[in-house]
């Protein structure tokens, strides 16, 4: 039985509906929280608000499009409407559907509109949902906003430029939201999770990949939606009330060393 650190705490978290935003959800509600699962698959946030309910949580699912001012607005007046206060803000969906990110490739070669919507949907969206979740925040004497950026918005690599830049600009967000409303009591943080393994990731890669993604990773493990999970409870709760402002690699390690030193000078893999 997990610890009910949460208790009574109104939690919304974006792309709930799967993946990494579903053991999120389960995480917070595990906890004590009521959680509003928003998300573009619809079908995804019932199931999982089903899942919570069953298993004594509650849970609200609403359709969600973060490309949408007006969608972000209709969320929180149910939210408002339903309970009256937000407590903690997940801002965990971004737009990841594999015709986005293989638009996403070489700079020399990049539509605008592939870039404009990482941007609308990761960076806008996000600031969107804080925009019209804070009055209630403030309402319920303060909060805690988590932004799940990427690792990769602190590396360069040979692709996705625009999913990373549009993470790039979450954490400098993070950033200014924690400046402007710390004295509302209102706490801003962003993680930064490594290859983390979901179903998802699962389908897109060999077993071969994984085993190198693991080599390269410090810690004897590939990362799990449990290890995202575990720090979103922690940030989201009184146990991390002198906390802000912070950007947290949850990685296992691997964005602290340069890959290739120990296997290509030194001859051993890792470190
Ligand atoms: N899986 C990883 O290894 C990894 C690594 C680094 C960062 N992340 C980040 O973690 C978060 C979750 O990743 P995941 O692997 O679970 O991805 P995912 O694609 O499974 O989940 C994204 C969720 O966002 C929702 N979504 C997409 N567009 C939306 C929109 N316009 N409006 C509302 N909801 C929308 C999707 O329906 C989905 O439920 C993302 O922000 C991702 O960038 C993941």
């Amino acid at each position: 039985m997990a610890e009910r650190i949460l208790q009574g705490k109104v939690a919304v978290i974006s792309g709930s509906g799967a993946n990494i935003g579903e053991a999120c959800a389960r995480a917070l509600a595990e906890a004590g929280a009521r959680v509003v699962l928003a998300d573009i698959n619809i079908d995804g946030a019932r199931r999982v608000a089903r899942a919570i309910e069953d298993g004594g949580g509650e849970a609200l699912a609403w359709p969600l499009d973060l490309a949408d001012e007006a969608s972000i607005r209709d969320l929180f007046e149910a939210v408002a409407e339903r309970y009256g206060r937000v407590d903690i803000l997940h801002n965990n969906a971004a737009d990841t559907r594999a015709e986005q990110l293989a638009a996403d490739d070489l700079i020399t070669d990049m539509a605008a509109e592939t870039w404009d919507r990482a941007f609308a949907v990761n960076t806008r969206g996000t600031m969107l949902m804080i925009k019209h979740c804070v009055p209630l925040m403030i309402e319920a004497g303060g909060g805690s906003i988590i932004n799940t950026s990427s690792g990769v918005s602190i590396l360069g690599d040979i692709f996705n430029p625009a999913y990373s830049s549009s993470k790039g600009a979450i954490n400098t967000l993070t950033r200014n939201v924690a400046t402007q409303l710390g004295k509302k009591n209102i706490r801003c943080n962003a993680l930064l999770p490594g290859m983390i393994v979901t179903a998802h990731a699962r389908a897109m890669m060999t077993q071969e990949q994984l085993d190198m993604v693991e080599r390269h990773t410090l810690l004897p493990r590939l990362g799990r939606a449990e290890d995202i999970a575990e720090t979103v409870v922690f940030l989201a709760s009184d146990k991390a009330s002198f906390i802000t402002g912070q950007i947290f690699s949850v990685d296992g390690g691997i964005t602290t060393h340069q890959p290739y030193v120990g296997e290509v000078l030194a001859g051993r893999p890792t470190s």
